[in-house]
């Protein structure tokens, strides 16, 4: 486990999402209702950002062909998405928010 700090948690506002690169790693941190969730930004469908899409509650939406994918699991909701996202093991210490990349 590499547990890496990647944000602060005023960083990123509930209902909102940003976006880290880290090692080559490109991953997503999206604030929902019941907390922090770290995703991989890149799309299964067609590696394409979804930092440029939409976060609705738990869902993000990707922005070029509408593919969405549930943040607190990685899983596809709705097509052309059908392969899960890469998630991250998160933890809020304190005010900071750590990604394990190597998980
Ligand atoms: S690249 Fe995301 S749905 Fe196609």
């Amino acid at each position: 486990m590499a547990f890496i700090k990647l944000a602060s948690t005023s960083d990123i506002k509930t209902g909102k999402m940003e976006r880290y690169s880290h090692a080559g790693e490109r991953i997503l941190i999206c604030h929902v209702d019941d907390g922090f969730y770290a995703v991989s930004d890149n799309c299964s469908h067609e590696d394409f950002s979804l930092y440029l899409g939409a976060l609705h509650g738990e869902v993000v939406k990707c922005s070029l062909h509408g593919g969405k994918f549930n943040v607190k699991t990685g899983a596809p909701v709705e097509e052309p998405a059908c392969i899960a996202l890469r998630t991250y093991p998160l933890e809020v210490r304190d005010n900071d928010i750590y990604v394990d990349i190597d998980h």
